[in-house]
């Protein structure tokens, strides 16, 4: 016997089962989209090549920027590491491959804004820099700066101090991950509290640097105190990683939120 689903169901019935499979569809909660486009702008990026652990050639630079262009964001900040260990990443040297960059783009057929900003860590060598200016920077005298591992909070409090004071706004990369410091949820407090900006890295919200970073992150996102989202990308496996890092709703919904208070450069 053949069994036929149209003779057993009656007519109304069927009617009814389309009418709620159409209603479910039409209201049923949009997923959230799997992009960084509501952060606009990458604040933090090491794709120039050759110039530090980043990008390792012009190919790999032009296929990162690419690569992050896809996955939303609209413009490109290329942030070099600068710090007294790497002593030819002077203004003159990164601008010069900034525009080789440009170059490459714009001969691979790719229309991406892209700036160039830097990375600076806050070493031995940085108060002399402070001293001869002007630094590289992001919009809004915003300066990209790390922390060197293990100086002493004492000395890292003075020489933010001593940029607040030729108006440089602190941008702290990734402080998610400055474990080193004692009580760095303190400090972390405190730096909001001094008005200080905080970008965090959004392989960090994946638990890609470890699970007490990633508690780190999440906390600062809890506590609004989260002023950036970047991807921090140095090569092909990590632009890979953040691509995955949007199927996980912690990344998706931090987004979201920095998204809504105006995405990583609010004006
Ligand atoms: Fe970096």
């Amino acid at each position: 016997m053949t069994f036929n689903l149209r003779q057993t169901v009656p007519a109304t019935s069927r009617l009814t089962n389309i009418y709620h499979l159409f209603m479910f569809t039409l209201f049923r909660s949009k997923p959230e989209p799997r992009t960084f486009k509501p952060l606009s702008t990458d604040i933090h990026a090491h794709l120039l090549p050759g110039l530090d652990n980043g990008s390792a050639d012009m190919s790999e630079a032009v296929s990162l920027a690419s690569g992050l262009h896809d996955l939303g964001f609209v413009h490109l900040y290329c942030t070099p590491h600068i710090s007294k260990s790497l002593p030819g990443n002077t203004p003159d040297r990164l601008l010069a491959v900034f525009d080789a960059f440009r170059r490459s783009l714009s001969a691979a057929g790719l229309d991406i804004q892209v700036s160039l900003a830097a990375e600076y860590l806050l070493d031995e060598g940085f108060e002399g820099l402070l001293e001869a200016g002007p630094l590289l920077c992001l919009p809004g005298k915003r300066l990209l700066v790390e922390l060197q591992p293990n100086r002493a909070e004492v000395d890292l409090r003075t020489l933010l101090f001593n940029l607040r004071i030729k108006e440089y706004l602190p941008v702290l990369a990734h402080p998610e991950r400055y474990h080193f410091l004692p009580n760095y949820n303190k400090v972390i407090s405190k730096w909001h509290e001094r008005g200080y900006e905080m970008q965090v890295d959004i392989l960090s919200l994946t638990g890609h640097h470890g699970a007490a970073t990633r508690e780190t992150a999440l906390w600062m996102l809890k506590n609004n105190l989260i002023s950036s989202l970047a991807s921090n990308v140095h090569n092909r496996k990590e632009l890979e990683l953040l691509n995955r890092s949007l199927e996980s709703s912690r990344v998706r919904d931090a987004v979201r939120k920095i998204g809504e208070r105006g995405g990583n450069l609010p004006v």
